[in-house]
Order: structure tokens, then C-alpha cells, then sequence
């Protein structure tokens, strides 16, 4: 009998989900990030007690300090952390506990690469996903912080892939700086695993909202969500629309994490563009590039400072 050798692809697939079967194979997130997430979703929830957990964490402190004294918040002089929340506020405190607990859980993965770029594409991606969310989804989620930690991790399955496969990452890398394609068919051909599959199967681990694993499984893939839209414009569907565009439009202007397809320089002229504004907006969408790519960069330094 003659033994048929499975493409490459379809055994290295087999070795991702062995991996991510394999209890210790995915960074937890830091107990800190774990209670501050739990104290997020009660209303009641006060400055000194979020002060008082914020504390037991020295980096996520420093950040709090650091990002209520920058310009964005007025340069003022912060004397305590409790002083830093107070002039931050809860929701931005909540999104820079998020940015902080999954960029120290993605560190741990110990591959070298440019954290500045890979976050700074990723908090652009949230930021615009929330953007376009607030202007096409009917009736907003419940937590209203799920579109941001959509956007803030769509891309945390390239992470593993370089951390697990690196010189297959390596070797999609060049070929498509070569040929200006993007990796995302070449994981398909070459791992047989996209990057996005493994993200969506790394957020379920970590039990994460489906609607964020449901938009990061298919954050490159626009006409799929379409057609599994049919027409029923829910807000599932129209999240992860939200976040193929936010996510081609953080390409078109911001920082490019290696192995990005060359976009047109207008958003408008990107499939993802076209896609979603098929849908009807139910709030008109306000907001400017360039000073989001500016927040973005103050954002950046506060965190990577810390
Ligand atoms: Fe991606
Ligand atoms: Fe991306």
C-alpha cells in the first residue's frame, strides 16, 4: 500500500491544536488583570477600590500615573494613583488595564518583535472598531468594551504562530514582502492554520465574550461575514464587519505589522470598506484619523514606558 504524506500544512494544523489542547500552553492573564476585569463589570464600582487592586500591580500603577500626567490628560502634576483614576476616569482605566494585562500575557510568549508596531496596529484596530461599532451597531453590547478588546487582540494569533513556528514565520515574512501579498493566505497554505483561527481559539481558552472570538475568527475575511449575515444585519455579524474594516483602515494609515497586504491609499477603495457600508448606519460616524494615530502614539509610550 502506498502511504499518502499529508501536505505540510495539514500536520503543522494537527501540532496548533495539539498545543492549544495542552493546558499549559497559553499565558494566563495576571491575577490583577483577572480581578480588575471581574470589578469592571460592576456598576458600583469605586475609585479606592480599583485603587487599592491597581496597586498590587506596579507596571499597570506606573501606566495610570504616567498616562493621567501626559498631554493627552493636560500635564498636570499626579500626587497617587487614586488621583490618576480620578482625572483618567473608569472607562479609560478599564482600557488601559485591558492593554496592559494582554500585552504582559503576550511578552511571555518571549519572541522578538517589534512590540511598539504589533501594539500600536492593534490599539489603532480597537480605537476604529469601537469607532465604526458606535455608528453601525443598532443596540450596543452590554458590556461596551467588547469591540475595543476585539480590535486590541484580532492579531494575537501571529504572536503564537511566531512563537511555535518561527522559521516558517520567518520564510512568510519574506516571501511576502517579495510579493506584497498577505500572509494571511500563505498561514493557510503553509500551517494550514491562519493566524486568525488561532487567535479566536486562544480568546475561547481564555473565555472570552463570543461575539470577540466570533469577530477575530474572521478579521480578514469580509465576504464570508457577509454571507453569513444574509441579510439579518445582527449585531455579531456587524461587529466583526466592524473590525475587517477598522483593522484594513488601521493598515491603509497606521503602523504596518510585517507581512500586511499593500493597501490603496484611500480606506474607501478597500473591500472591507465596500462590504460595510452596505449596512445602514444608525448613528452618523465621527471621527479623525489623524488625531486617533496621535492618541494612539501617546498611548504607546505611556504603555511601553511603564
Ligand atoms: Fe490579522
Ligand atoms: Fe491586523
Amino acid at each position: 500500500m502506498i502511504a499518502v504524506r499529508p501536505a505540510d500544512g495539514t500536520i503543522l494544523r494537527q501540532k496548533v491544536l495539539d498545543i492549544m489542547d495542552a493546558d499549559s500552553s497559553i499565558p494566563t492573564f495576571s491575577a490583577s488583570t483577572t480581578k480588575l476585569n471581574q470589578m469592571f463589570n460592576d456598576a458600583d464600582v469605586s475609585f479606592s477600590k480599583l485603587g487599592r487592586v491597581i496597586e498590587t500591580d506596579p507596571t499597570l500603577a506606573a501606566s495610570c500615573i504616567k498616562l493621567a500626567s501626559s498631554a493627552i490628560y493636560g500635564r498636570g502634576r499626579i500626587d497617587s494613583v487614586a488621583h490618576a483614576l480620578s482625572r483618567i476616569g473608569i472607562k479609560e482605566i478599564r482600557r488601559l488595564s485591558t492593554m496592559r494585562g494582554v500585552l504582559d500575557t503576550l511578552r511571555r510568549f518571549r519572541v522578538e518583535i517589534n512590540w511598539n508596531i504589533f501594539m500600536s496596529h492593534a490599539l489603532l484596530t480597537a480605537r476604529l472598531t469601537e469607532h465604526l461599532c458606535r455608528g453601525y451597531v443598532r443596540k450596543p453590547v452590554a458590556d461596551g468594551g467588547s469591540a475595543y478588546l476585539a480590535g486590541l487582540m484580532h492579531d494575537i494569533g501571529r504572536i503564537f504562530l511566531k512563537h511555535h513556528f518561527p522559521g516558517e514565520f520567518e520564510e512568510m515574512i519574506l516571501r511576502s514582502m517579495q510579493t506584497k501579498e498577505d500572509v494571511f493566505e500563505m498561514e493557510r497554505e503553509t500551517v494550514g492554520i491562519t493566524h486568525a483561527e488561532v487567535g479566536a481559539l486562544m480568546c475561547k481558552k481564555w473565555n472570552l465574550n463570543t461575539d470577540v472570538i466570533h469577530a477575530i475568527r474572521y478579521h480578514h475575511e469580509p465576504m464570508v461575514i457577509s454571507v453569513m449575515m444574509n441579510n439579518v444585519e445582527e449585531s455579531t455579524n456587524i461587529m466583526a464587519m466592524c473590525l475587517c474594516a477598522a483593522n484594513a483602515m488601521a493598515n491603509c494609515y497606521g503602523e504596518k505589522f510585517a507581512g500586511a497586504r499593500i493597501l490603496h491609499e484611500n480606506h474607501e477603495m478597500m473591500p472591507e470598506w465596500n462590504v460595510l457600508s452596505r449596512l445602514t448606519a444608525v448613528r452618523e460616524i465621527q471621527f479623525d484619523i489623524a488625531g486617533e494615530i496621535a492618541t494612539v502614539s501617546e498611548l504607546i509610550a505611556t504603555l511601553l514606558a511603564a
